[in-house]
């Protein structure tokens, strides 16, 4: 049976030959039981009338903010908490640069700006329309987003120009559709716990020794996590990023002695930990009640003691967890990764460099080597953030099931 049963569908169709297509789409999700509400912009009905689409889907189809005869009012805000999922099939690029920026002057944007679930994207346009610099910066916005975009294919288009553009067939969008669905569940009762951000020490109430450390590696990895149905923890240092998803349980710490004795007090129930924080290495070992005054000195000394070592302190705690910590080198990085594994109890540790251009602090993108206790030695290359979380979670959960 498909995990498509029950399922509420906006189904968002904009004006492009591929039009023809959604009809088919429409069809197989019906039939695989998911509930489908079609939402059509005016171009859209260029393509495919709305007489064809409320047949196969049961409900009169929606296109206009309001019905003109009776006044009756459209809620796109009802209609994005009824969906469980909208999928915008074929999507053009003028509908996928309206999404990525807002411009909410159609039915099928304002639902998509009031969804609350998942969006997934199947675009359809012409080759130079799809490599247009435009266009891809568009896709990188919406990914950026969280929505999922099924990637067009490459073949003969409707221009009679050969390349990529044409939109992915229904069977591969409901497919997509299905392991959505089925990733949500993957992760259901499991408990994860994540650290992100920097941790701050005070020196006095103005100042603390800190680093560049912007959460966004630890966030992404929590938002994965949640994403995939687990019950997640975040305990983050001083971040200034958005959480996406929804249900994430978040801590906020500022010091490492806090950030400690948050992960200790959650350690026993976890699952899974992950220690993606650049934790402080060092703290003040006095704290200023007041300002540090400048007048009469020539400098000054700050006395630094040891911070604890959280990755350290619950290796000596693990009994079922699975420990992943992070390493962020400069130099000898496998070297200095395998140590850490070793002398922190790990069970995996994700290698970044800060000599990779595309890696490290406050970027958006990464480049991880997942290095494991048992000898893996995975190598990925640089990507969004968001998906170096999927790499991750990818390789920590498959190692429990070998
Ligand atoms: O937050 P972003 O801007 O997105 O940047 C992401 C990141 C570069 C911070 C992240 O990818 C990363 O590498 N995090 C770990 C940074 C770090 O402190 O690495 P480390 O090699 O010094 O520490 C090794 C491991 O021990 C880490 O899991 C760290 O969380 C942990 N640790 C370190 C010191 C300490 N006192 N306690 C710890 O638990």
């Amino acid at each position: 049976m498909s995990n498509l049963k029950g399922k509420h569908i906006i189904l968002g169709i904009s004006g492009g030959i591929a039009a023809y297509k959604s009809v088919m789409l429409l069809r197989l999700l019906v039939k695989k039981g998911a509930e489908v509400q079609v939402v059509i912009t005016p171009n859209g009905k260029e393509f495919i009338t709305p007489v064809t689409l409320s047949s196969l889907s049961g409900k009169p189809v929606v296109s206009e903010f309001f019905t003109a005869n009776t006044g009756e009012w459209h809620s796109h805000v009802d209609l994005g908490i009824w969906a469980d999922l909208m999928i915008v099939a074929p999507a053009t690029a003028s509908t996928i640069g309206k999404m990525a920026n807002g411009i909410a002057d159609n039915m099928l944007i304002t639902t998509y700006l009031s969804a609350k679930e998942q969006v997934m994207v199947a675009p359809a346009m012409d080759l130079d329309m799809w490599r247009h610099p435009s266009t891809q910066r568009n896709i990188e916005t919406l990914r950026r987003d969280g929505v999922i975009i099924v990637e067009p294919e490459a073949g003969e288009l409707a221009s009679g120009l050969i390349g990529k553009g044409r939109m992915e067939e229904p069977e591969k969008i409901a497919e997509a559709a299905e392991r959505y669905f089925s990733r949500q569940e993957e992760l259901h009762g499991k408990k994860v716990l994540v650290t992100a951000g920097p941790t701050f020490e005070n020196i006095d109430p103005v100042r603390f020794i800190g680093n560049y450390s912007s959460g966004k590696m630890g966030f992404a990895i929590a938002e994965e996590f949640a994403e995939r149905g687990a019950d997640v923890v975040l305990i983050a240092g001083p971040v200034n990023v958005p959480l996406r998803a929804e249900g994430i349980r978040r801590i906020d710490v500022t010091s490492a002695r806090e950030m400690r004795d948050a992960c200790v007090s959650h350690f026993n129930d976890m699952d899974y930990v992950v220690l993606a924080a650049a934790v402080a290495d060092y703290a003040p070992a006095e704290v200023s009640d007041v300002k540090i005054k400048r007048e009469g000195t020539d400098g000054m000394t700050l006395h630094l003691v040891k911070n604890p070592d959280i990755a350290a302190t619950l290796g000596a705690l693990k009994k079922n967890q699975k420990l992943i910590g992070f390493a962020l080198e400069t130099d000898h990085e496998l070297e200095n990764a395998l140590h850490k594994l070793k002398k922190k109890n790990l069970d995996w540790i994700v290698l970044n460099s800060l000599r990779d251009p595309d890696a490290g602090f406050m970027k958006d993108t990464n480049k991880v080597t997942v290095v494991g206790a048992s000898g893996e030695v995975i190598d990925f290359p640089a990507k969004q953030k968001s998906e170096v979380a999927k790499d991750i979670i990818d390789v920590v959960v498959n190692g429990e099931t070998e």
